[in-house]
């Protein structure tokens, strides 16, 4: 974590969990495999003024080959311990090199506190900002196959952002973008948080 701002530290410490090499390279292979084939009949999104993310294509996938099953029950296991209720599908997002996300929260109508992402063929650099005070944020490097799990604080008050290949920086060093693919496990909705956006 690189942060301007000591209760962004605080906040995002216990929060935002970075496990560096979570997989391996043959399992960064083997998701690939099976992801590929799908995502390569998708063209790359761009130009919707009023999108988040900008270079992309996605998908979701409910049912994996065994061998990627247990490495996603690993990121269950660690992120979603019982009895919290994860979702059945996995979002599997796919930046093209210039391609980003700006910054946003995830609806709470669609999960719930915590978001867990693997992070297949680049680096990138991950930025969390607080929604109301924007002088409190933090950098993240996002390393080529970690896991991080974004939970509660960092989820909710915080935007989060994917930078751009120009400003992909960490502590002044140039995080290199190439294409970059992320496999995304969420939980169900707090059905408290809905009541609330719904009033
Ligand atoms: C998203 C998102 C982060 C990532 O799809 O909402 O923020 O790691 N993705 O790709
Ligand atoms: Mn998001």
């Amino acid at each position: 974590m690189c942060t301007s701002h000591e209760d962004a530290a605080n906040d995002l410490s216990e929060n935002m969990l970075i496990f560096e090499d979570f997989i391996t390279k043959q399992e960064e292979t083997a998701l690939m495999n099976e992801i590929e084939p799908y995502m390569r009949r998708l063209r790359y999104e761009h130009d919707h003024w009023d999108d988040a993310i900008h270079g992309y294509r996605e998908t979701e996938r409910r049912n994996w080959n065994e061998e990627n099953s247990k490495v996603l029950k690993r990121v269950q296991d660690v992120a979603f311990p019982p009895p919290t209720a994860k979702l059945a599908y996995v979002h599997i997002l796919d930046l093209q090199k210039t391609g980003y996300i700006k910054p946003h929260i995830d609806a709470v109508r669609f999960c719930g506190n915590t978001i867990a992402g693997l992070s297949l063929l680049s680096s990138s650099v991950m930025r969390l900002v607080h929604d109301k005070q924007k002088d409190k944020y933090a950098d993240f490097l996002l390393k080529r196959r970690s896991l991080y799990i974004m939970r509660d604080k960092a989820r909710y008050d915080y935007t989060h952002e994917v930078l751009d290949e120009d400003n992909s920086k960490f502590k002044g060093e140039i995080v290199p973008r190439e294409r970059r693919i992320s496999v995304i496990l969420r939980n169900e909705p707090d059905p408290e948080r809905e009541e609330d956006f719904k009033s």
